[in-house]
């Protein structure tokens, strides 16, 4: 029997590091150990009850069956409704593609777009799956870091510097998995600027934590601020994070006709619709209640504010407050070359996550896997208790280094 082999295409993906965090604290844990794992990016709230009852409602009507393959014309309708309502953007039902999950719609819109060659502008640090998802399509994503000096944003000139002849995309997201950084109306309009002068790039803006912003933050997105832009950009987002919605798997977006269909003859060829009772239930979560976001928001901020403060107090580590999500990223640069109890020499921000979580038993994931070190990701979608523990360990493990 030949041994398996895998595709070139394969070869040059890497499995996703968060969740291979994740899964190593689930095993310390299978062994006894009292892990507290901070790598998880979903929210840990309930689903609220009136989307539940949307589904159960759907199952009872028999909506069991496929639908059409990129989204029923109800959810169609209220994403282009929630386009309106909070970003001012005018989309036709025809310019809307529903996926399972926002994962795939970033997937299907590389997919159905880039040739071998073509390249992807990726701000550093970026959410883990770009970069794959991009070389899974086949074209070559450009990294364009945003310091912390700035607050991990991308500046006009990075952005300028990193554009080329073969630039497809640049992805923006905001905020952003993992610093939490949000781009004010001003930052995206310098950067529409850039843009403007480079008519061959079109924008994916992952807008997924729209709803997670805090401090009065006004939330804009790209379209919305610079429309001569509108004719090339897709602006995605989904009900995982704002309605607590991760496992449902619904995600969307809303762009140029010729790109929608694109992306739905991939969609057509590979998951097919997502799931049909799914789908209502996004139809309630987009249509019904919204107050419940805004409370959730400001639990988060609380949070935000109680870990901020306690990794500050811990010593060599410095944290930045950011505008949204559920992550802080703080710099362990003052601790590289530190020793740690067992001896290990801390060289690197995974040595840093490693001995913290053998010492310690915290689960945090190291910034090489984002594009930006020496850095670490905390997800703060966890109770305050929970928190206080976790910050308690890591100023215990700080002041273990010498
Ligand atoms: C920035 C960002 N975009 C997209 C997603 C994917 O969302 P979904 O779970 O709907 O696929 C995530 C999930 O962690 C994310 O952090």
């Amino acid at each position: 029997m030949a041994a398996f082999s895998e595709s070139d295409t394969l070869k040059r993906v890497k499995p996703s590091p968060t969740l291979a965090v994740t899964a190593k604290a689930r095993e310390l844990a299978r062994q006894g150990k009292k892990v507290i794992s901070l790598g998880a990016g979903e929210p840990d709230f309930d689903t609220p009850e009136n989307i539940c009852d949307a589904a159960v409602k759907a199952i009872k009507r028999g909506e069991t069956r496929y639908t059409d393959v990129d989204g029923i014309p109800e959810l169609k309708a209220a994403i282009c409704e929630k386009f309106k309502r909070e970003n001012g953007l005018d989309y036709k039902t025809t310019q809307v593609h529903v996926a399972p999950g926002g994962k795939p719609v970033i997937y299907n819109a590389m997919m159905a777009s880039l040739n071998p060659g073509d390249e992807v502008v990726i701000p550093a640090p970026y959410w883990v799956s770009y970069p794959d998802m991009v070389l899974l399509a086949g074209g070559t994503p450009v990294f364009a870091v945003g310091e912390m000096s700035t607050g991990f944003k991308l500046l006009p000139e990075t952005l300028e510097a990193a554009i080329t002849p073969k630039t497809k995309w640049l992805i923006l997201n905001s905020p952003s998995n993992p610093s939490g950084a949000a781009y004010t109306g001003a930052e995206l309009k310098a950067l529409g600027e850039v843009l403007k002068r480079h008519p061959q790039v079109w924008i994916l803006t992952d807008d997924m934590y729209e709803h997670l912003t805090f401090d009065n933050f006004e939330y804009t997105t790209i379209a919305q601020v610079v429309p001569e832009l509108y004719d090339r950009t897709l602006t995605m987002n989904g009900v995982s994070k704002a309605y607590s919605m991760t496992g449902w798997r619904i995600g969307y977006a809303a762009g140029p006709e010729p790109l929608i269909k694109a992306m739905q003859k991939i969609e057509s060829q590979s998951t097919s619709n997502p799931c049909s009772i799914a789908q209502w239930a996004a139809v309630e979560a987009l249509n019904g209640p919204q107050d419940f976001i805004a409370e959730r928001a400001a639990i988060f901020q609380k949070r935000r504010d109680l870990v901020v403060a306690m990794l500050n107090n811990a010593k060599g580590i410095h944290c930045p407050t950011p505008e949204g999500a559920f992550y802080v990223y703080p710099t362990i640069k003052d601790l590289i070359g530190k020793q740690a109890p067992s001896g290990k020499i801390i060289n690197s921000d995974e040595d840093f996550a490693g001995e913290l979580l053998q010492q310690e038993e915290v689960a945090v994931v190291h910034g090489a896997a984002f594009g930006l070190s020496p850095f670490f990701r905390i997800s703060y979608a966890t109770s305050e208790a929970v928190l206080t523990e976790a910050c308690s360990r890591i100023q215990r493990f700080c002041a273990s280094l010498k």
